[in-house]
C-alpha cells in the first residue's frame, strides 16, 4: 500500500506526446489522482486515452513531468515505478503468454528477484480476488475471454501494485464478466485509472471522470456533475448513461 504521506498518486504538469510519425496524441495534458481515488478517463476514439495510460509506467516517454507517488517518472526512477503501476493491457492476450496461468501471474514477481514461496502465495491470492481460484494450472490458451481479461488483472495484483491503470477493463464482456470485473473495482482498495466507453460501469465504480478529446482535457469533475452533462457529452461525441438517458 502506498504510504499515508502520499499527497497525490497520479500528478501531470503539462504532458504533451508525439508519436515518431508526427501524431500529437496529447497536448499539455494537467491531471491530479489522489490516493485510493478511483477515477475514468472518457472520450471519443482517438481521444488519446490509451496513450495516456501507458505514460504512466514509462512505456512512452512523454514531454512535461509525471510524478507517481511524488516520485518524478525518469530514467533514473523507471524501474522502481514500474513495480508500482500496473498497467492493464486492453487486449489480454498482450499479457498472457506463458504456457500456464501461474507462470503468466508468477512472471512479475519471478523477475524481481522474489522467492518462490512468497511468489506462490501472491499467485493463489491475486487468482482468489478475481474469482479464478484454482486456474493454475490451465492455459491462458483455453480460457474464454473473460476468464483472460479476469486473469490479465490478476497477472498486475501478483506485484501487488500502488495504482492500476486498466484501458477499457469491461470491453466485449457478457453480462455476467463485466460484472464480476465491476465487482472487483468496488472491492479492491487500490487507487485507480481506467478508460472505458461503458458509461454505465463508471457511474457504478468511479468517483471522477476526466474527459479528453484530441489529446486534450476537456472538462473533469465528479462522475455525476460530468455524466449528467448531456451538452458537454455531445459536444464531445459521447452519449449520457443509459440510466440517466
Ligand atoms: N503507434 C501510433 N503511431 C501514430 N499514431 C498513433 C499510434 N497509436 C495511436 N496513435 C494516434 O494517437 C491518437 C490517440 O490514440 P489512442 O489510442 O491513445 O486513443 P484512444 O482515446 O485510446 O482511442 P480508443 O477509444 O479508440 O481506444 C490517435 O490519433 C491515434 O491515431
Ligand atoms: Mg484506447
Amino acid at each position: 500500500m502506498f504510504s499515508e504521506n502520499h499527497k497525490t498518486a497520479v500528478y501531470c504538469n503539462n504532458v504533451s506526446y508525439v508519436y515518431p510519425d508526427g501524431t500529437q496524441a496529447l497536448k499539455n495534458i494537467n491531471f491530479r489522482l489522489l490516493p485510493g481515488e478511483k477515477a475514468a478517463i472518457i472520450g471519443p476514439n482517438g481521444a488519446g486515452k490509451s496513450t495516456f495510460l501507458q505514460l504512466l509506467n514509462g512505456i512512452k516517454r512523454p514531454q512535461g513531468e509525471i510524478k507517481i507517488f511524488e516520485t518524478l517518472l525518469s530514467e533514473k526512477n523507471l524501474r522502481n515505478i514500474k513495480t508500482h503501476v500496473g498497467l492493464v493491457f486492453q487486449n489480454p492476450d498482450d499479457q498472457l503468454f506463458c504456457p500456464t496461468i501461474f507462470d503468466d501471474l508468477a512472471f512479475g514477481p519471478v523477475n524481481l528477484g522474489m522467492k518462490e514461496d512468497e511468489t506462490e502465495s501472491r499467485v493463489t491470492k491475486a487468482l482468489m480476488d478475481v474469482g479464478l481460484q484454482g486456474y493454475e494450472k490451465r492455459s491462458s490458451l483455453h480460457l474464454s475471454y473473460g476468464e483472460r481479461k479476469l486473469a490479465a488483472i490478476a497477472s498486475i495484483l501478483t506485484m501487488n501494485p500502488w495504482l492500476i491503470a486498466m484501458d477499457e477493463p469491461t470491453s466485449n464482456l457478457d453480462p455476467l464478466h463485466r460484472r464480476k470485473i465491476i465487482q472487483w473495482i468496488n472491492r479492491s482498495n487500490l487507487t485507480c485509472l481506467l478508460t472505458t466507453h461503458d458509461m454505465d460501469m463508471i457511474t457504478e465504480t468511479c468517483q471522477k471522470v476526466v474527459l479528453f478529446n484530441k489529446g486534450q482535457v476537456m472538462a473533469e469533475g465528479e462522475t455525476k456533475k460530468i455524466l449528467k452533462d448531456k451538452k458537454l457529452l455531445e459536444e464531445n461525441d459521447l452519449e449520457l448513461p443509459l440510466k440517466w438517458q
